[in-house]
């Protein structure tokens, strides 16, 4: 049963290692958990290392606040000698570096790859989807690897660990938080998306200082502890939360940029 959960987030044992995603770069895999329930484990000692978790909880969260459908994220405690039954070499070595606190996405069975040439988005949903990926910087929601479900009729959204990825290397200094890179080329929703100015005050406003603490309270401190730049959880938090105000202050020339990628490709 659920133990005592460091954060918001719920928090389950893992008590049986599935099946490998085979298709899922990082190697997530299928565990069910001490609630009986299944979930898509994202491991901690899978080469990307904690930040990715971390973009998991904070943009994952995000969304859902926002109205997106996101499987719910849970806490996942794994004891390392879940490998010893575990034939495979590589998910032997995944699940030993894994000890600890992982993540892990209710698991959504009978869900596919979404693709909206075979239904086509609600156009405001897709307009908003490009939005925050802007905002995030998740360029990995492609039409190549949508990292967004059907199921039940219904888009869910998943994997958000490569967005926000200055926070590999918090440098505002040198790149001014409104000009990191995003190239929306290759985005799920580029082509079905309507302007983005009809979503643009809705989400920025929607998006408030006390929402982004509410969403960083749920990120572990020993996931934020440990970052080279910023000694402490809360400073790091507070780093997030200033990459967030720069993003969202106007004039937002992201959302310009990114709305004459979308109208040139209309
Ligand atoms: N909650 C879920 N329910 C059902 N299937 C899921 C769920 N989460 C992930 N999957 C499946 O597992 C695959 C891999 O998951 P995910 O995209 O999160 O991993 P990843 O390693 O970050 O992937 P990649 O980097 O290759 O995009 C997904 O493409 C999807 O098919
Ligand atoms: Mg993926």
């Amino acid at each position: 049963m659920p133990v005592n959960s460091p954060t918001g987030l719920r928090t389950v044992a893992a008590t049986r290692y599935v099946t490998p995603f085979r298709e899922g770069g990082s190697l997530p895999g299928l565990v069910e958990a001490d609630d009986l329930g299944m979930y898509v484990l994202k491991f901690r000692g899978a080469g990307q290392g904690v930040k990715v978790l971390v973009a998991e909880i904070v943009v994952g969260e995000l969304a859902r606040r926002l109205g997106f459908r996101v499987p719910e994220i849970v806490l996942v405690e794994l004891d390392p000698e879940l490998a010893r039954s575990e034939p495979d070499q590589e998910v032997q070595e995944l699940l030993r570096a894994s000890g600890g606190l992982n993540i892990g996405l209710d698991y959504l069975p009978g869900s596919f790859d979404y693709n909206p040439v075979v239904r086509a988005p609600e156009p405001t949903e897709a307009t908003r989807l490009l939005w925050l990926d802007g905002l995030v910087l998740n360029v990995d929601r492609s039409w190549r690897n949508p990292n967004t479900l059907l199921w039940h009729r219904k888009l869910w959204l998943i994997d958000h660990g490569a967005a926000l990825y200055p926070h590999h290397y918090w440098r505002a200094d040198r790149f001014p938080a409104d000009r990191y890179r995003f190239d929306a080329a290759d985005h799920l929703m580029l082509p079905f998306a309507g302007a983005l100015s009809e979503v643009d005050d809705e989400l920025s406003a929607a998006i408030t200082p006390e929402l982004l603490d509410e969403v960083l309270a749920l990120v572990p401190d020993e996931w934020l502890e440990g970052d080279e730049q910023f000694p402490g959880a809360d400073r790091v938090r507070s780093a997030y939360r200033d990459l967030f105000a720069a993003r969202l202050r106007a004039p937002r020339t992201w959302v310009d940029e990114l709305e004459a990628a979308r109208a040139a490709r209309v």
